[in-house]
């Protein structure tokens, strides 16, 4: 273990991006009894989880990451949960296709709740209230009752992410995840007129399937078909409700975070002597750092030297959101800096948080060009460096919202006020996050080519 770590040292560090409780007594009444809850994830699984990352690092496999940006106490329920999985597991499937290697399916769902923001108010018609910070530290509602930071729901949330994750693994073991389920559903995605470049891709994941039942391996025969791994990861935002679920694995002796299997820390708040950093590098869970346009390749070495100090395999992924047209600035140095280091990295692309647009009707919006130009930009820059691009992160819903413009069904700045729900970013829909794994499973198979070529 990092030596003389402890899950409370954060509290010495700079605090950004955390509220300030003003009852300090609740807070600790809070904290005391998340303490004796059960951890949401087991140990055992995390230590899986890291395996499979690092085969990703290693190009023998894939991370698909996706989710809401923020999960909402309001729109709890269980059809959420079910389409939002169905959706990546019909994207894993057509990449898995893609990629001829397993994809690695992990959600950011069951503890996606707290949010860093861009300015700590907000002014509304003369008024300025504390900024929302995700259901679990505030309400979303423009009162200064909802803004107030209240603990108690930090309780809510840890029923939320433990109700999402036993239907999570209810599904992925009790059949809902059979192969040749979820491959029928993406044939409706393909019949459509307007999908019908996906169709040839589709029919040949159809012929693969049907060859295999007629070899006798189906879902009655082979565990693989039935059921699927799926684990959860959330932005490692809060730390006193991260601290409070921080658990000592009885086989390693280790702490590991029992809020979900992976973690990350954001964009604004991985400053190497800050809290978050402080609290990530003692957990033994794979940790994912967000890189984008202002981290210097210094800050980059220390962060590496500090959350994998042993430099092991699936332990650190580094998610890069720069921006489509901005990801040739700064991709290859960061590449650079990684090799200079020797260092055992997963890169993983997120081309959401880069391509955050306002629309001429208003809405915050993410064209789902720009977020395909990113993608393909992050495979041709590690295709020069020769260097693995190891997976994708998005922000995503299995429901028909109107939050990101563009895809097969052409969403324009005038739809956008249809279904505009998210309580944060523009996510994809289902359809466009299954167009969009289409297009990457393309991708990857120009780098199976490449990584074949190379033996
Ligand atoms: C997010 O993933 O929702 C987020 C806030 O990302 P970033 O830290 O990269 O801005
Ligand atoms: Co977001």
């Amino acid at each position: 273990m990092t030596r003389g770590w402890t899950k409370s040292e954060w509290r010495h560090k700079p605090r950004i991006q955390m509220p300030d409780y003003p009852d300090a007594g609740r807070l600790a009444e809070v904290e005391a009894q998340l303490a004796k809850y059960p951890p949401l994830v087991f140990a055992g699984e995390v230590r899986a989880l890291k395996q499979k990352l690092g085969a990703a690092a290693r190009g023998e496999a894939f991370l698909l990451q996706g989710g809401d940006c923020a999960e909402s106490f309001a729109e709890f329920n269980a059809d959420s949960i079910r389409d939002t999985f169905k959706v990546l597991l019909q994207m894993a499937v057509v990449l898995t296709f893609g990629a001829k290697v397993p994809v690695v399916k992990v959600g950011r769902m069951a503890g996606q709740f707290a949010k860093p923001r861009s300015a700590p108010t907000e002014t509304l018609g003369g008024q300025e209230l504390p900024s929302y910070r995700g259901d679990i530290i505030n309400g979303f509602d423009f009162t200064a009752e909802a803004r107030a930071p209240d603990p108690a729901r930090m309780l809510q949330a840890y029923t939320q992410a433990a109700a999402s994750l036993n239907l999570l693994r209810a599904f992925s073991t009790g059949g809902f995840a059979d192969v040749h389920r979820v491959h029928a559903w993406t044939l409706g995605f393909t019949e459509g007129e307007k999908a019908e470049r996906y169709r040839a891709l589709s029919n040949r994941i159809s012929d693969a399937l049907d060859f295999m039942a007629a070899a006798g391996i189906t879902g009655a025969t082979t565990h693989e078909i039935r059921s699927v791994d799926f684990y959860t990861s959330h932005e490692a935002l809060l730390l006193e409700y991260e601290e409070a679920l921080c658990r000592v694995d009885s086989t390693s002796g280790l702490p590991v975070a029992g809020s979900g299997h992976m973690v990350w820390i954001g964009d604004r708040t991985r400053q190497p002597d800050g809290a978050h950093v402080e609290f990530a590098r003692g957990v033994q869970n794979p940790v994912g750092l967000k890189c984008g346009p202002s981290l210097e390749v210094d800050d980059l070495k220390r962060l590496i030297a500090r959350l994998n100090p042993d430099n092991e395999a699936g332990r650190l992924t580094l998610i890069a959101r720069f921006g489509a047209g901005k990801t040739g600035d700064h991709l290859p140095r960061l590449i650079r800096a990684v090799q200079e280091e020797g260092a055992n990295v997963l890169w993983v692309c997120d081309p959401m948080h880069g391509n955050t647009i306002k629309s001429a009707s208003g809405y915050k919006t993410r064209p789902f060009d720009l977020v395909l130009r990113e993608v393909r930009e992050f495979f041709a820059i590690h295709n020069a460096e020769g260097t693995i691009p190891g997976g994708v992160h998005f922000e995503m819903t299995g429901k028909d919202v109107t939050e990101c413009t563009g895809g097969v069904r052409a969403i324009t700045d005038e739809d956008l006020s249809d279904r505009y729900h998210t309580a944060c970013d523009p996510r994809l829909n289902a359809s466009q996050s299954l167009e969009l794994a289409f297009l990457v499973a393309e991708e990857l198979s120009g780098r199976r080519d490449r990584m074949a070529a190379a033996v």
